[in-house]
């Protein structure tokens, strides 16, 4: 037996998917979430988050590798694993002619929770998405950013211990998303786990505490989101001296300074460092630079590429 209250409530082990068509989606992906975190998975579009998420979620079969919900594994024990979470997919799909008080209580029956407890319980979540007021009404006019927040309120009925949720802000403005922003941080603060997929950066440094970003189906980066704004945080410079380097390198407080090759210097700082203090250092140790270029950080590529991605889309 798995301890399940010390298991992450997500482990994903070397994970692979090649659809049909050949599309090789997954190339060995890992990642851990631990109970309680709110997690963030990046990535341009085609990177492989939704096959990751439909594979956790039973949706996608998988090629190889395995997943654990809160330590139960999803192959041995399939329903039980299902019961710890839920969904919300990446495109709306309730049916429109239905009220959501309708669609939360059916959803709950899926799941042979008691009608006169699902009852309650529909209330309790449309109120917290700020959907009471609509319950009634036919989803088809709500607005889609009530639809998304609709979404959300299905899921819970459940009270899964993992929420995951497929870019549950796309396409909808500033002012809704920070709502929902506010929405999935009381679900977070109430005990779920969450693991949100987004292409924004700004959301997951707002609400994620870990992430893992995924290109063209591998984790590119891993690890605490400070710790990430930190590394992007970082410039570097690659100089080429004019003669011999000295012996000794000079020291620049906050700054690392390491020999690349004989002409070339490798300089790291921050991005809010005067780079006058770098030349004056070389200067002082008598360095002559001859010419300068800046050195592509790989993370600050990966984000440009998918920010200018989604200019293209
Ligand atoms: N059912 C499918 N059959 C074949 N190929 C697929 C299928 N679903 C996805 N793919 C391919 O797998 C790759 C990963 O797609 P996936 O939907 O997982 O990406 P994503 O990161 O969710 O992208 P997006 O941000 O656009 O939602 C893409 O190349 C995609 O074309
Ligand atoms: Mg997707």
């Amino acid at each position: 037996m798995t301890d399940q209250s010390a298991a992450p409530a997500l482990r994903v082990r070397e994970l692979h998917k090649t659809y049909g068509n050949g599309v090789e989606a997954l190339k060995g992906v890992s990642l851990e979430v631990q109970a309680g975190d709110f997690y963030a998975l990046l990535g341009p579009n085609g990177a492989g988050k939704s096959t990751l998420i439909g594979i956790v979620s039973s949706l996608v079969n998988k090629t190889s590798g395995t997943v654990e919900i809160f330590g139960i594994d999803l192959v041995r024990q399939r329903s039980l694993a299902m019961r710890q979470l839920g969904l919300v997919p990446q495109e709306i799909n309730f049916n429109m002619f239905e009220k959501p008080l309708d669609i939360c209580v059916n959803y709950a029956g899926f799941y042979g929770i008691p009608r006169r407890q699902a009852l309650a319980r529909a209330e309790q979540v449309l109120k917290e998405a700020q959907l009471w007021d609509k319950a009634d009404k036919m989803s088809r006019t709500l607005s889609g950013g009530m639809k998304r927040r609709l979404m959300i309120a299905r899921a819970m009925m459940t009270a899964p211990k993992l929420l995951i949720l497929d870019e549950p802000t796309a396409g909808v403005d500033i002012e809704i998303r920070r709502g929902m922003w506010k929405t999935l941080k009381e679900i977070n603060a109430a005990g779920t786990t969450i693991i949100l997929t987004t292409h924004y950066l700004e959301e997951a440094e707002s609400l994620c505490r870990n992430l893992a970003i995924i290109d063209h189906g591998r984790i590119v980066e891993q690890g605490p989101m400070k710790s990430l704004l930190a590394k992007l945080d970082v410039e570097g410079f690659l100089f080429d001296i004019e003669g011999e380097l000295p012996e000794l390198l000079p020291q620049i407080p906050g700054a690392t300074l390491q020999v690349a090759d004989a002409h070339t210097l490798d300089l790291e700082m921050p991005r809010a460092m005067d780079l006058n203090r770098v030349f004056a250092a070389f200067d002082a140790a008598g360095i002559r630079v001859r010419s300068m270029r800046t050195k592509s950080n790989r993370l600050e590529e990966l984000f440009v590429r998918m920010t200018t991605r989604e200019v293209q889309e």
